[in-house]
């Protein structure tokens, strides 16, 4: 079956580090379907040969060694360039007939993937519906959207009505690339391909789980608009809801798009909302030190670069058991991790050999770097008079040293192929923002909780560890071991 990816924002960032890569790999594996043509959109005036010789650097770059000039040849005969602004109707209708020119008037399945600025889709989309784009007889025609999918719950769902003026639901493909990383994959494995976690995996057993996402480095070049997002739109509206979700999943009928989503939605649906002195009391605020004074950002910005939010889920599975969600940049190491954090046993008969109290069961789930899991029990300390220690079972996901697949890499396959079952589907945006945005707002409000300063290099400021103590638990603060 023949196949086109149509790249609006192909001169773009995201176009060379990780769309055209990711297909370069899926290309020498064999995987694409053929042939696949991709077809760049953006004003820059190249033609199909310069952007292909520029692609050519710039992925040799990016894949390093996985480079192959023969290979790369065989896969840019499939590159193409229309120069196009998506502020002009009729290089929409000139796009429609290059593509039947390159299709060769053959039934081929199209993936429109939008690599814009976000301000972007709705008028793309537009475009598109005006020059026909959208229209499936002549074969399937999704669009791929990037995130941020709206910046707030208002925003989301008018970028919903427009798009769906334009393409049915079945037809988009809203992109979280967390949901590509084999590790998160791997979640949905580790629970439901397995009968011993399962039984465990509830408020009768687990106390807590500790969800961080932790990255050392610093906003970088995107102060101007990581200032407006903050951490809470960044990364817990999406990624860390993602995480969240296929923690607390139950089991889908089937492993299929629908069933799949049907559930991840429940689990927001389940959240409790916060509501009067909830916003300052299930939080904490941070900000490095030095934010103020990085490109883009004034000085005396508010913005939080750290978050933790504890919420409960309200369901029979997880009545009572809180979800610590962390995240901020320049942190001390970078890690993602979900910690499961079980119950102690109802009696002690042992001692630790060190603070005469177990730690009970752990497992910590490490999405990256490192990607495995450790699992944390109690064993007797050899030659010691029933003393225990902590021990610990490692798994480490791919033992051969190799990187795993970097995310786009499945997740532009699916797209290629129509599996939507690891992209957000409506309901699931929206109501991510329905729970993010009232907290959003409370931390603007004067009865936000205090922006804590921190230093680079830390786990945040030490009130998120002082917080935890409140709550009677501590961070499982430690970095991989890579
Ligand atoms: C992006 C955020 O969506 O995810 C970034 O905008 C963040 O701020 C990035 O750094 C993290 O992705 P990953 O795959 O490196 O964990």
């Amino acid at each position: 079956m023949s196949h086109t990816m149509v790249i609006f924002g192909a001169s773009g960032d995201l176009t060379s580090r990780k769309l055209i890569p990711a297909l370069y790999r899926q290309f020498c594996r064999g995987r694409l379907p053929t042939p696949t043509r991709i077809v760049g959109v953006s004003r820059s005036p190249f033609t199909s040969e310069q952007w292909r010789e520029q692609l050519a650097q710039t992925t040799e770059k990016f894949v390093k060694d996985d480079f192959d000039l023969n290979a790369w040849n065989g896969f840019a005969e499939q590159i193409f360039y229309q120069a196009g602004d998506i502020e002009n109707e009729q290089d929409f209708h000139r796009l429609a007939q290059v593509l039947q020119e390159v299709e060769a008037g053959q039934k081929t399945d199209r993936v429109y993937y939008l690599s814009t600025m976000p301000q972007l889709y709705a008028h793309a989309i537009t475009q598109m519906g005006k020059a026909g784009l959208h229209v499936d007889t002549n074969g399937a025609r999704r669009v791929v959207i990037e995130k941020p999918f709206g910046t707030d719950l208002q925003s989301a769902q008018k970028l919903n009505v427009e798009i769906h003026q334009t393409f049915r639901e079945d037809q988009i493909y809203r992109i979280d690339h967390y949901l590509g990383k084999e590790t998160v994959q791997n979640m949905l494995a580790l629970r439901f391909g397995n009968t011993i976690f399962e039984p465990l995996w509830n408020r009768n057993y687990i106390d807590h789980v500790q969800i961080t996402v932790a990255e050392e480095v610093k906003v970088g070049r995107r102060g101007g608009y990581y200032d407006k997002a903050g951490i809470l739109r960044d990364m817990f509206q999406n990624h860390i809801f993602q995480l969240m979700m296929v923690t607390a999943m139950e089991a889908p009928v089937r492993y299929t798009g629908e069933f799949v989503r049907d559930e991840k939605v429940k689990v927001l649906q389940a959240i409790r909302p916060y509501k009067g002195g909830d916003f300052a009391q299930n939080g904490v605020r941070g900000q490095y030190v030095g934010y103020g004074e990085e490109e883009g950002i004034p000085d005396d910005s508010q913005t939080e670069t750290f978050a933790v939010l504890k919420f409960y889920l309200d369901n029979w599975r997880w009545r009572g058991v809180p979800f610590y969600l962390r995240s901020g940049k320049a942190m001390s190491c970078r890690t993602t991790q979900i910690v499961i954090q079980f119950r102690e046993p109802p009696h002690m008969l042992f001692g630790n050999e060190k603070t005469c109290k177990p730690d009970a069961n752990r497992l910590v789930i490490q999405i990256q770097p490192a990607e495995g899991m450790q699992l944390h029990f109690q064993s007797k300390v050899p030659d010691s008079d029933m003393k225990l220690r902590l021990s610990e079972l490692d798994f480490r996901f791919d033992s051969s040293g190799k990187e795993l697949p970097d995310a786009y890499q499945r997740l532009l396959l699916d797209a290629l192929l129509g599996d939507p079952g690891l992209f957000a589907r409506s309901d699931e945006v929206e109501q991510a923002w329905r729970i993010i945005d009232p907290i959003i707002a409370a931390w603007k409000s004067p009865a936000a909780p205090t922006l804590h300063p921190y230093e680079p290099g830390l786990w945040g400021p030490i009130q998120s560890s002082e917080w935890m103590e409140e709550q009677g638990r501590s961070w499982f603060d430690v970095c991989p071991i890579i």
